[in-house]
């Protein structure tokens, strides 16, 4: 398996092996923010790494426009991606989540859509009513982390709905983590027309959710290349005028 240059080390190393300590002593600043976002989020620290590095490397390459985290939830990840954007104060971060109340899977999610819908969505939505993900995303971004306000947009709501309001900029960076195959399969929907050349997005869900995989590979344009992580995620990086170059032939 090939990985993008720079980012072979983190998936590699197990917590077991000192990840954390590791990091503690080459990156005092991701360290601090790892601990930070931690109780805000369902993504492993090492994922949250790739997420990092990926934002950063858009920023030290001058691709132009916003970013986007397509499920947010109590905004762990959200978190790092306002951290990377501290410096850049003409980048807006745009939030989507419907926050408060989860989709259903369909069978294009496979076997483990069923398990999901009997025991973990009742559970999910008590916890959501119980303790509200919104307010937790606002206080991680903007009280912890001291993200201005004015660099942030949250679309609350459902994504067939906030994605026909959006009227911002063009998108140099996207995160998406939204588990099943048609949030993907929208969430890439919407992106297409404004993903900027050179962009990247970070799928969550690419190895842990059946659907997710499914709506990256029919989406997948010729000009793309994707590197799976062995902890889940996958990083897919636009390579030049990437629209007019077609899809890719069967994966
Ligand atoms: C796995 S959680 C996101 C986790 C988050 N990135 C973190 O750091 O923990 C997925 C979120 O996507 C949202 N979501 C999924 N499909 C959606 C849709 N069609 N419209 C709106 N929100 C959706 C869910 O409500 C949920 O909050």
């Amino acid at each position: 398996m090939v990985y993008p240059p720079g980012i072979a080390f983190h998936p590699h190393l197990p917590e077991r092996l000192g990840f954390s300590r590791l990091l503690a002593l080459m990156s005092p600043e991701l360290h601090r923010l790892l601990e930070a976002t931690d109780p805000f989020t369902l993504v492993m620290r090492r994922n949250r790494v790739t997420l990092w590095r990926e934002a950063r490397r858009i920023l030290r390459r001058n691709i132009p426009g916003d970013f986007v985290e397509i499920g947010v939830h109590r905004g762990g990840t959200a978190g790092i991606l306002a951290q990377v954007l501290q410096s850049e104060p003409s980048r807006t971060l745009h939030l989507f989540d419907r926050w408060g109340d989860l989709p259903e899977p369909t069978p294009r999610d496979g076997f483990i859509a069923e398990t999901y819908r009997k025991d973990l969505i009742p559970e999910k939505l008590s916890d959501l009513k119980d303790r509200p993900p919104l307010p937790d995303a606002k206080r991680l971004l903007q009280s912890v982390l001291g993200f201005p306000v004015a660099q942030t947009r949250y679309w609350e709501g459902w994504y067939k709905d906030t994605f026909r309001a959006y009227d911002g900029n063009r998108i140099a960076f996207a995160s998406i983590d939204c588990d099943y195959y048609e949030s993907v399969r929208d969430s890439l929907a919407f992106l297409t027309p404004l993903l900027a050349e050179g962009a990247t997005i970070v799928l969550d869900d690419y190895s842990t959710w059946p659907g997710a995989k499914a709506a990256a590979d029919e989406w997948l344009p010729t000009n793309a290349k994707l590197y799976p992580m062995p902890t889940g995620p996958a990083v897919i990086r636009l390579q030049g005028d990437w629209r007019s170059a077609g899809k890719c032939a069967e994966r």
